[in-house]
């Protein structure tokens, strides 16, 4: 199991696929789970505050992620893969995320994932913000990715071709906000995080930065 968190843009979706890729292993992005009840609870016209709803759509929904590329995430049967980036979800999925009993539903998806790959056989590498802290705490590598703020929003605008780099940087910053402050398993590092900054750093730079490490853990745990 590896973890990777982090802040929004730092490039930890890019490069936990391809990392995931390189292993063998499956990818789990666990911000697509709660986009995904982001957005049907928008769709629904649901409070997305609101957490008794909130926590009822939580428990109810059937989200699937389909390996790729591209990966697509499927909700009670319907293709919701572009849908989920959008700006109406992007927007709302903080307030979700900031739930408790959302939480413990999304937690409960994220460790099945793992066990059934785990049967399987197969590692996982996960994303998110409380991989390492929270989900999968004896995660075998923990990453915190992270970049600096302008960084991030200029790669969030050019992924979504959105020529407002201010506007995408407000918005990734007000999440960050979110995410840090809540109560309930906020974004930091893990102690035992393996912190990596991508900012002015290529996708393959940071590929080879995590591979490294993995390769050094495995290393270690072989005791050669
Ligand atoms: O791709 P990006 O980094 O913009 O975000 P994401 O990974 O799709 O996550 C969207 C939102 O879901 C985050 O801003 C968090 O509010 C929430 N999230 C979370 O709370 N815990 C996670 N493990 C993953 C995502």
């Amino acid at each position: 199991m590896i973890a990777i968190d982090g802040p929004a843009g730092a490039g930890k979706s890019t490069c936990a696929r391809l990392l995931a890729a390189r292993l063998g292993y499956r990818f789990l992005d666990t911000g697509a789970l709660y986009r995904a009840v982001t957005c049907r609870a928008l769709w629904n016209g649901l409070d997305p505050s609101d957490e008794e709803a909130m926590a009822a759509l939580a428990e109810r929904v059937e989200i699937t992620l389909v390996a790729g590329p591209p990966m697509r995430v499927v909700l009670d049967g319907e293709d919701v893969t572009a849908p989920i980036r959008g700006p109406a979800v992007s927007n709302a999925v903080s307030t979700v995320a900031a739930l408790p009993r959302v939480r413990t539903a999304m937690v409960r998806q994220q460790r099945a994932f793992a066990a059934a790959a785990l049967r399987d056989g197969t590692g996982v590498v996960a994303e998110g913000r409380d991989i390492g802290t929270v989900v999968f705490p004896d995660a075998d590598v923990k990453f915190f990715l992270d970049a600096d703020p302008r960084v991030r929003a200029e790669r969030r605008a050019k992924e979504r071709g959105d020529g407002d780099v201010a506007s995408v940087q407000r918005e990734i910053e007000a999440r960050d906000k979110m995410d840090t402050e809540r109560d309930v398993a906020p974004l930091r590092a893990a102690d035992d995080a393996v912190r990596i900054d991508s900012t002015g750093k290529s996708e393959a730079d940071v590929l080879a930065e995590l591979e490294r490490a993995v390769a050094a853990r495995a290393k270690r745990r072989g005791g050669n």
